[in-house]
């Protein structure tokens, strides 16, 4: 059986991943701040009760990591979706950014999704597939709008680290692919947003499936057309 990691499984994306992996009969850990408060999650595990786990994990949290190491020990991770993110302040004009609005998106959205990958690394099956959610957003090409300093540099930064991850795990065969989830109706994305959890999720689903370690290190689109960086 699969066994399948997701961070942030508790809203928006990260909540359908798990949605359709227990649906492809995967083993799920799903990793949220309050698995208490997560009441989609808990109803879910009613109807799951084998498969679906529920672990608190504050992403930034150095302690929770171990205590999700200690969890796992013994077990092996075949998919690891890091997903949680945060963006930061919304339609902040230049000459109002501080440096105190960087110290929270990156340690979410950079620093902690390489200390997750750090700490599971010898829960790693052999073979298994990483994927890391960036953004569009992190693409220095696509920028033709501006703004946006704060988000924008830390997918930037989750960009480089999974380039580097690529190529750090490929001896022990893990791929690492980096998405953009497409613009997507969740808190984040907001009502407005052109696709559906379930369009994006399905679509990121079958690039995995498809993925080998040639493809190790691509930054794809939900749908695996290639981005540039
Ligand atoms: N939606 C879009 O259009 C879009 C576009 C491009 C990229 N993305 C990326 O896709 C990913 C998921 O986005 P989404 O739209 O589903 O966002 P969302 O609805 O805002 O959900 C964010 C998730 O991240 C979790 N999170 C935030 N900080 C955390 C921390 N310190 N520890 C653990 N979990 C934390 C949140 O948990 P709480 O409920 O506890 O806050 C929540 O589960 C993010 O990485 C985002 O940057 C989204």
């Amino acid at each position: 059986m699969t066994t399948t990691l997701i961070t942030g499984a508790n809203r928006g994306i990260g909540l359908e991943f798990c949605k359709q992996y227990l649906h492809e009969g995967h083993q799920v850990i799903a990793c949220c701040r309050e698995p208490e408060q997560a009441d989609e999650l808990q109803a879910l595990a009613q109807d799951h009760i084998d498969q679906l786990e529920l672990v608190a994990l504050d992403i930034t949290d150095d302690s929770q990591l171990s205590g999700l190491q200690d969890y796992l020990t013994g077990r092996q991770i075949d998919l690891l979706i890091s997903n949680a993110g945060a963006y930061g302040p919304k339609g902040l004009p230049l000459g109002e950014y501080q440096a105190e609005h960087f110290e929270q998106v990156m340690a979410v959205n950079v620093t902690a999704p390489l200390m997750l990958v750090q700490s599971l690394m010898l829960h790693l099956a052999q073979g298994a597939k990483i994927a890391l959610l960036s953004s569009k957003m992190g693409s220095i090409t696509d920028n033709g709008s501006g703004g946006s300093y704060v988000y924008r540099a830390s997918k930037s930064a989750i960009n480089a680290i999974g380039k580097s991850l690529a190529i750090d795990l490929s001896p022990k065969g893990t791929c690492v692919t980096i998405f953009h989830p497409g613009w997507v109706q969740t808190d984040m994305g907001g009502p407005n947003a052109l696709i559906t959890t379930e369009v994006s999720v399905r679509g990121m689903r079958h690039v995995l499936e498809q993925s080998s370690l040639a493809d190790s290190g691509k930054f794809l689109n939900y749908d695996g057309t290639e981005l540039p960086w």
